[in-house]
């Protein structure tokens, strides 16, 4: 370190990195983000261990059926390799600083190695001289210049693949993409940031978001869940390029962000699922009903061989049938789940565990609470849509929730936003719900439009027996919990490129 001048530099510490910046500035760096680092390095944790449990449990059962003594030494040998720490690897390929990558060397137990790849010299700089300071050796941190995609596409048709590939750039991680399933290996753990959500959730122009992710946005109702499964749309659309496929572990959407982790794995068969868990999802332009359309479907025949035929439908009629309206259409998006609640759950044991170790726990375990109670349907309701569509007083989030317990269907909030309905009930039952509810709340039928959506909706009787009794279920235990953040910073908001200069203190926008 003696050949370091501090002087030039101001330190930031978070987890247990610290990391110098030239007071320059010239390298990337978003202090908001550390929410998405402590869930980066929880995930990998959680995901760390299923992995390794796994690798060790096959060779194992491979030991106990070994049939000569030198197969059953060759895999004690490999076993021994398992049980011995250090046997993963992980990829940053948009490293910056080499904070993510440094967190993840001293945080995460296990790692044989972190590569840092960046694309720019002073970044590399940076990682190497911040691998010095933290007292790392460089072969665990291994500063990389390269460019992403170059290094992701080096690994195929070798065996030196990542166990983690992290990409967390500027903007869309689209172009990453095709090389970064390629390059984690089998079982591994593909965690993916996108920053940018204007495009993802078709605030501006939808046509934008189909060249990047090959699909329609819906800006209506749930952007920001519609946008996870765009993502997810597309990484398993690469994926089955390749004979892979992928599995969710948790999709969050965060701020002005999103970031999933999924793992990854090889096989045909799998992959001839994808038609059934990619879809196209309806969103009428009136009332906000949705419906979601599968392009294909497959089951299992009694003598276990599975059939897989097109999709029928579609799923809604030509004009809407509770308000008349056209439906807009989006996708083709991932509508199958978008976490394994298994896994959220032990991840979320581990935060509560290790609560010390991560700056923003109270925030994590507050979104990880409401992922792990969300209903495992496609899409939300909002309450302000809902209410906003009848003109009606705004209904209490827990008399919705009860009427549809109620009326036998589950309910929850999204964690994409406060005032939310996941459901599995048919939107009939919703509006039916809240056809009841402007019974016992009339609204001014005088000041509403001949033609709207709610005198359509409000002209027709409930069909079912809607009961507000408070269901027990209807107060989530999360609700003890900070579930939802409000706007951390005055800064806060994707960074602009490093070395570019803030033209105010407002948001930046990227793309
Ligand atoms: C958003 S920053 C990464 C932040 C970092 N992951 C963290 O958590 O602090 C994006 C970085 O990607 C780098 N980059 C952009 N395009 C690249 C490419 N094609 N290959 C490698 N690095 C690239 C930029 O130089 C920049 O440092
Ligand atoms: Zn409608």
């Amino acid at each position: 370190m003696a050949d370091i001048d501090i002087s030039l530099y101001n330190t930031v510490t978070e987890g247990k990195a610290t990391i110098l910046f030239p007071k320059s500035n010239e390298v990337f760096y978003n202090p908001v983000q550390e929410f998405n680092r402590d869930m980066s390095i929880a995930a990998i944790r959680t995901w760390s261990e299923i992995f390794m449990q796994e690798k060790r449990a096959r060779i194992e059962k491979k030991l106990a059926n070994a049939k000569t003594e030198q197969d059953r030494i060759k895999l004690a040998e490999k076993l021994d390799v398992q049980i011995n720490p250090h046997n993963f690897t992980i990829l940053e390929a948009l490293a910056a600083t080499g904070l993510r990558s440094i967190r993840y060397a001293k945080e995460i137990p296990n790692l044989k190695q972190v590569v840092a790849n960046d694309l720019l010299d002073d970044a590399v700089e940076s990682i190497r001289r911040n691998t010095i300071y933290n007292n790392l050796s460089e072969d665990l941190v291994r500063a990389n210049k390269g460019d992403a995609m170059r290094v992701m596409y080096d690994t195929v048709g070798t065996q030196n693949k990542y166990d983690v590939v992290d990409l967390d750039p500027y903007g869309s991680a689209a172009p990453f993409v095709d090389g970064a399933v390629q390059a984690v290996s089998e079982g591994g753990l593909l965690c993916v940031t996108c920053t940018d959500l204007a495009i993802l959730t078709g605030s501006m122009h939808p046509e934008t978001c189909f060249g990047k992710y090959n699909g329609m946005p819906l800006k209506g109702t749930f952007p920001h869940e519609m946008a996870l499964r765009l993502v997810l749309q597309m990484l398993q659309t690469s994926a089955g390029r390749y004979r892979r496929y992928i599995v969710p572990m948790m999709s969050c959407s965060i701020d002005f962000y999103l970031r999933v982790f999924v793992r990854v794995y090889t096989s045909p068969n799998e992959v001839k699922k994808a038609a059934s868990k990619i879809g196209i999802i309806y969103e009428c332009s009136g009332c906000h009903a949705f419906a979601t359309q599968p392009l294909g479907k497959y089951d299992v025949k009694d003598n276990g061989s599975e059939r897989h035929t097109p999709g029928s439908g579609p799923p809604v009629n030509e004009f809407c049938d509770h308000c008349g309206s056209v439906h807009h259409v989006g996708g083709p998006a991932w509508i199958a789940g978008l976490h394994d609640k298994t896994f959220v759950g032990k991840m979320l044991q581990h935060v509560k565990d290790n609560e010390q170790n991560y700056g923003t726990h109270v925030r994590m375990k507050g979104m990880m609470s409401v992922i792990q109670e969300e209903v495992d349907e496609p899409c939300y309701w909002t309450l302000q849509r809902l209410c906003g569509t009848l003109h009606c007083n705004s209904i209490p989030l827990l008399d919705l929730y009860s009427a549809i317990l109620n009326a036998g269907y589950k309910a929850s909030a999204s964690h994409c936003g406060p005032q939310t309905l996941k459901t599995n009930a048919p939107s009939s039952v919703v509006w039916d719900v809240l056809r009841a509810f402007v019974k016992k709340h009339p609204v001014v039928m005088a000041n509403i439009a001949e033609n709207s959506p709610a005198r359509k909706i409000l002209a027709k009787e409930p069909s079912i027996n809607v009961d507000f009794t408070r269901h027990p279920d209807a107060v989530a235990e999360s609700r003890n919990g900070v579930r939802y953040q409000l706007n951390p910073t005055a800064n806060w908001g994707p960074k602009a490129r490093a070395g570019k200069k803030r033209k105010t203190d407002e948001k930046d926008t990227e793309e």
